[in-house]
């Protein structure tokens, strides 16, 4: 989605916000555009399309300037055009505004605006911010500081919106000062030495400064260089709280690989050895330090809601028959965007969970703060620090994963799979339902994780481009998987749809022949999930009714088995391991094969179209 980043400082501005551009284009965008005070003038560029764009054109031109903003748009409101990108600008061209978020009110605020005889030269929602802003600069008295008066101004501008908003504006009355505000979008302020800069996101901010304000709903930030003030929306001054958040950048070069999904999945190994080293030192039940629950609490809950989107959705599942397995608690894992309307049944001792890599999902955020408004408490496991769930959960469970670039998410679901797994023999030991040894026997699986997708990169990655290559041209496929791994094949479907635009499903292998069989012909493409494990003798029998319909089978199983030698064209192996691990492992073979699926097709695979990595808004 959308990106903000702003900069005011002694470096070379243009060279900074397209560099904070960059390290935000991993959102989706389809146009970009910046805006600088030239001295005491607004000068902006914008551009359909790539960064790389924008950045030949600003190479026609020389600025000097110590403050700007700058935008990467993924289109909501009007097509993706120069006139739509932002930043956006009012009648005279003297402020100047980037957005994210959605105007609910926009199309009122827009006539009202064409009846007073402004001029919009765009379709979006966010023109009219600027120009709101413009009635009431002359509105209000010029006396005094200009910076107070400009963010009065803004204040008083945003107080007619309705709907979800970050955003950052120049005024040219103004020079060296940015002016922010936040509802409902995410916001940061990094504060430098003599320097600061705004952002959307982590990734933008970091590599200026580790030192941050995360501005909360329903504030404004006026930012120069050398301070900082926030305040509420009624103008009333607030503390500034600023943090050092400690998060790894992600490098932009993608250490030889081709895309960064790539670089990710291969990653994997590393990132769960991490989570080892993070969790679970010595033979101890796991470790979660920042987890600010008590046991007591912990304990207490009869039933989970497990609520998250997408890919987390899928982890959601794993982590539901994790703990109706080991803790015999009733679990739901619900789809955000769902739970959140559907008026569910919340009482008090049931425990929320949200799940995101992210931390900014709106549909995710509107579940914790449903649940939160009716006194249910919300625990998210997420890989963002700072991010808004994360300050707004009852208590937070870090997943570790290190940024995620790419689009599609890998090394983030497997960190969510590592850790619900390691957070069921947190609270079975709590309740004493599993002993000291089972534990050790489960964290001995555990441990050989890391050095058993290591063997299944080496081993099973020139077998799964081979497939890539058979199945180029399929036009959908379907997944197929039993127990612990149905949400594998949910998830190995959507990682296939997202990057090669291919269609595919992912089904319970046993609801399989109550209609969806009917799809299958000589043609089609059917990944079966069936590592040797508990339902396999099950899984096997569904799989011998794709066979009789003539599919062309595709098999994830464990090592030595060799009742698919006749019956499948690709076969990938997985190391033997604990069932309940065994969706960490599994997985592996069908990141790959979207992958390479895609990239065989020579789509953008880190940045597949319509999607985006943060989905902030419903
Ligand atoms: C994953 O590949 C997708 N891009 C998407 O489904 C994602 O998982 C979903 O939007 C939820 O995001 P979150 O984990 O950041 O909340």
């Amino acid at each position: 989605m959308c990106g903000i980043f702003g900069y005011v400082g002694e470096r070379d501005v243009v060279e900074v916000l397209v560099a904070g551009l960059k390290r935000l284009q991993y959102r989706g965008y389809d146009s970009c555009g910046i805006a600088v005070l030239d001295g005491n003038e607004l000068a902006i560029v914008k551009e359909a399309g790539r960064i790389e764009r924008l950045e030949q054109v600003l190479s026609r031109y020389t600025f000097q300037a110590k403050v700007g903003i700058a935008h990467t748009r993924w289109a909501t409101h009007g097509k993706p055009t120069p006139t739509n990108a932002h930043p956006h600008i009012d009648c005279h061209g003297t402020v100047s505004i980037v957005h994210n978020g959605v105007i609910d009110n926009f199309l009122n605020l827009r006539e009202s605006l064409l009846n007073r005889g402004h001029i919009l030269r765009s379709e979006t929602d966010t023109e009219v911010i600027a120009h709101l802003i413009e009635e009431e600069l002359s509105k209000i008295s010029h006396e005094g500081e200009k910076a107070f008066v400009f963010l009065k101004a803004v204040m008083k501008a945003v107080s007619q919106l309705k709907g979800s908003y970050a955003i950052a504006c120049l005024w040219e009355g103004a020079p060296g000062v940015i002016v922010s505000a936040r509802q409902g979008s995410p916001l940061l302020i990094g504060v430098g030495n003599n320097e600061a800069c705004i952002g959307s996101d982590l990734n933008a901010v970091l590599p200026i400064t580790k030192q941050v304000i995360l501005l909360n709903d329903g504030e404004l930030a006026l930012v120069t260089q050398t301070k900082v003030w926030v305040f509420d929306i009624e103008g009333k001054e607030k503390k500034v709280a600023v943090q050092r958040i400690e998060w790894e950048v992600t490098e932009e070069d993608r250490a030889g690989f081709p895309t960064f999904m790539l670089k990710e999945i291969y990653e994997q190994p590393e990132r769960i050895r991490k989570i080892i080293a993070l969790r679970c030192q010595g033979a101890n039940p796991p470790i979660f330090e920042e987890l600010d629950m008590p046991p007591s609490q912990l304990i207490g809950f009869r039933r989970i809601i497990v609520q998250a989107a997408g890919t987390s959705w899928h982890s959601g599942l794993y982590g539901k028959y994790l703990f109706e397995r080991y803790l015999r608690i009733p679990t739901d894992a619900e789809i955000a965007s769902e739970f959140r309307y559907r008026e569910p049944v919340l009482e008090q001792d049931t425990l929320v969970i949200a799940i995101s890599q992210s931390g900014e999902t709106a549909d995710t955020l509107a579940g914790i703060r449903q649940a939160r408004s009716r006194f249910v408490p919300v625990l998210s496991l997420c890989n963002v620090p700072g991010s808004t769930m994360t300050r707004e959960s009852d208590a937070v469970i870090y997943l570790h994963a290190g940024p995620e670039i790419g689009v599609a998410s890998t090394k983030a679901y497997t960190a969510q799979l590592a850790h619900l797994f390691l957070l069921t023999l947190h609270l079975a030991r709590l309740k004493w339902l599993l002993s000291q040894d089972n534990i050790n026997q489960l964290l001995d699986q555990f441990n050989q994780l890391p050095e058993k997708m290591e063997k299944i990169l080496d081993e099973q990655e020139s077998i799964v481009r081979e497939c890539a290559k058979t199945f180029l041209d399929s036009r959908y496929f379907l997944y197929l998987a039993r127990g612990i791994n149905y949400p594998t094949a949910l998830e190995g479907a959507l990682k296939l749809k997202e990057v090669s635009y291919i269609h595919a499903s992912g089904y319970p292998a046993g609801e399989f022949k109550h209609g969806p069989i009917a799809l299958v012909d000589k043609d089609t493409p059917v990944v079966c999930i069936a590592p040797v494990d508990s339902v396999y003798e099950k899984t096997l029998a569904n799989i011998e009714e794709v066979k009789a319909r003539g599919g062309r089978l595709i098999v994830v199983t464990t090592e030595g088995n060799r009742d698919f030698d006749e019956m499948a064209e690709f076969i990938f192996t997985i190391p033997q391991i604990h069932e309940d691990l065994t969706p960490l492992l599994t997985v592996i073979p069908l990141q790959l094969l979207a992958h390479h699926v895609a990239a065989m097709k020579g789509l953008d695979v880190d940045k597949p179209r319509n999607l985006a990595k943060s989905v902030t808004v419903e």
